[in-house]
């Protein structure tokens, strides 16, 4: 019946997966997860969150001891088991090309749907080119068993890494993109207790729900380089990008968050899909409408390059050769994603002019080390700080903003720090005898 409790399968295990899964499992409802990855699964099964999230192993424990969670790698069995089905699966940049790679997601619904032998309804979670969901409710119906009594939602997910809980058990809202009545009983069946707490539903077309995803990213991606362009024109003019960011938050139309200039955006999630979009965009002849996330994009990478001309400037016109103390490597801080990571694009440019980059990061040092074993790395702050001309700033870890200045003067061999995040109370550094630098400030 609609109105008891489905049991729910997750497919795919990574970040976005592993935190619906062991969320929902918390939540009371019975969850298998299901991936292709033997290992993950075995890691998963034995109480081993295989990424950095705050929160989420201690939910785990919670949820493998309750025995409303499982992993598998069989589809058969997530057939079997489930009434709703979360498709979860990642979908990166396709290498050469600004498209998504929906690779995992056709895998997914391929190896689900002969197994699909109910009624039963599948909803997307991933981050797909609007348009996808369309193409693979033909697909389901064309090779499930149940031919259409299986259904497709889409249900896109705005969680950020590091708040991946809180931001999972009590979103801003949900969007449940139906074709059916039925559809949308059963999704606010599957998210009966978020509902409770009166988080506001949008429901609506299939192609919408698709669309508010990669919108609401291109949004934020957009907000960003606003504010990073601002500040390009700050340098221009020695104006203050600090000031003027500051300025613009207190209008409560425009708002704080999301308005931190500095080095710009990275990870899994913005670069990726403002690409994906415009190229999206362009193939159904809407591209001019989408054109000024290419500019977007641009904008954000110039950071990059404007951090080590800063950087430059202060060693006095030279980066071979120089010791550069680098502070971080993920891509945020509370992350151990190194995916397009700014801090870590920087350190990779220094260290190709020369430079003797030494990294430090307090989450991401393991994945640094895996991707880029030609840089070196340290232990702390203060340890990769030795000797340095000069220490980068370039993710804003807690970590970092506690470095006493006084301490890190006994160990640098020059007082010079380029803030690339705007972290740092400029004031104090200078007070404590360093030179001080950021983007966009004088
Ligand atoms: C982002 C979105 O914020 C989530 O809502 C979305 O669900 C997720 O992508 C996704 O598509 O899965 P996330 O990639 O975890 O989440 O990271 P953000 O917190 O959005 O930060 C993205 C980047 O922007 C970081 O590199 C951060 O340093 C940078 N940023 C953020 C700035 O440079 N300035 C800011 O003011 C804010």
């Amino acid at each position: 019946s609609t109105t008891e409790s489905p049991r729910l399968t997750v497919i795919g295990t990574g970040y976005l997966g592993a935190t619906h899964a062991i969320c929902m499992a918390v939540l009371g409802f019975d969850v298998l997860g299901v991936d292709v990855d033997e290992r993950k699964v075995a890691r998963l099964a034995a109480g081993e969150v295989p990424f950095f999230e705050p929160g989420l192993p201690e939910l785990l424990t919670k949820a493998l001891e309750s025995g409303r969670l499982r992993f598998t790698t069989s589809f058969e069995e997530a057939g079997e088991f489930g009434d709703v089905h979360f498709v979860c699966v990642g979908t990166p940049q396709r290498p050469g090309s600004d498209a998504a790679d929906l690779t995992y997601v056709d895998a997914a619904v391929r190896s689900l749907a002969p197994h699909l032998t109910r009624r039963a309804l599948v909803v997307g979670k991933s981050t797909v080119p609007v348009g996808t969901a369309g193409r693979l409710t033909s697909l389901l119906n064309e090779l499930a068993p149940a031919g259409d009594e299986v259904e497709l939602a889409w249900n896109p997910e705005f969680l950020r890494e590091g708040f991946a809980v809180d931001d999972t058990m009590r979103p801003d809202r949900l969007v449940f993109g139906v074709a059916s009545e039925w559809a949308d009983e059963r999704l606010r069946a599957a998210f009966a207790p978020i509902l409770e707490l009166g988080t506001p539903v949008v429901k609506t077309d299939l192609a919408t729900a698709e669309l508010v995803k990669v919108a609401a990213n291109s949004f934020l991606a957009t907000k960003i380089s606003y504010i990073n362009a601002m500040a390009e024109v700050c340098e221009a003019v020695g104006a203050d990008i600090k000031d003027l960011a500051d300025s613009l938050a207190l209008d409560d139309r425009i708002g704080g968050k999301f308005l931190k200039p500095g080095l710009g955006f990275g990870g899994g999630c913005l670069p990726k899909d403002i690409r994906a979009f415009a190229h999206r965009a362009e193939e159904l002849g809407v591209g001019q409408a989408v054109a000024f996330l290419r500019e977007v994009d641009d904008i954000n990478r110039r950071r990059r390059a404007r951090t080590v001309d800063l950087v430059r400037e202060l060693l006095g016109g030279q980066i071979s050769g120089a010791r550069i103390a680098c502070w971080g490597a993920a891509f945020k801080p509370n992350s151990d994603d190194i995916r397009d990571a700014p801090a870590l694009d920087v350190a990779r440019t220094m260290h190709g002019l020369g430079g003797h980059v030494r990294v430090f990061d307090p989450a991401a040092l393991d994945n640094a080390r895996r991707a880029f074993p030609e840089l070196r790395y340290g232990d702390s702050a203060l340890d990769v700080a030795e000797d340095a001309d000069v220490v980068v700033l370039l993710t804003e870890w807690a970590d970092f903003r506690q470095v006493d200045p006084e301490a890190l003067s006994t160990v640098v061999k020059h007082k010079r720090i380029v803030d690339g995040r705007h972290a740092l109370d400029a004031a104090q550094w200078r007070g404590a005898g360093w030179e001080y630098r950021a983007l966009g400030r004088n």
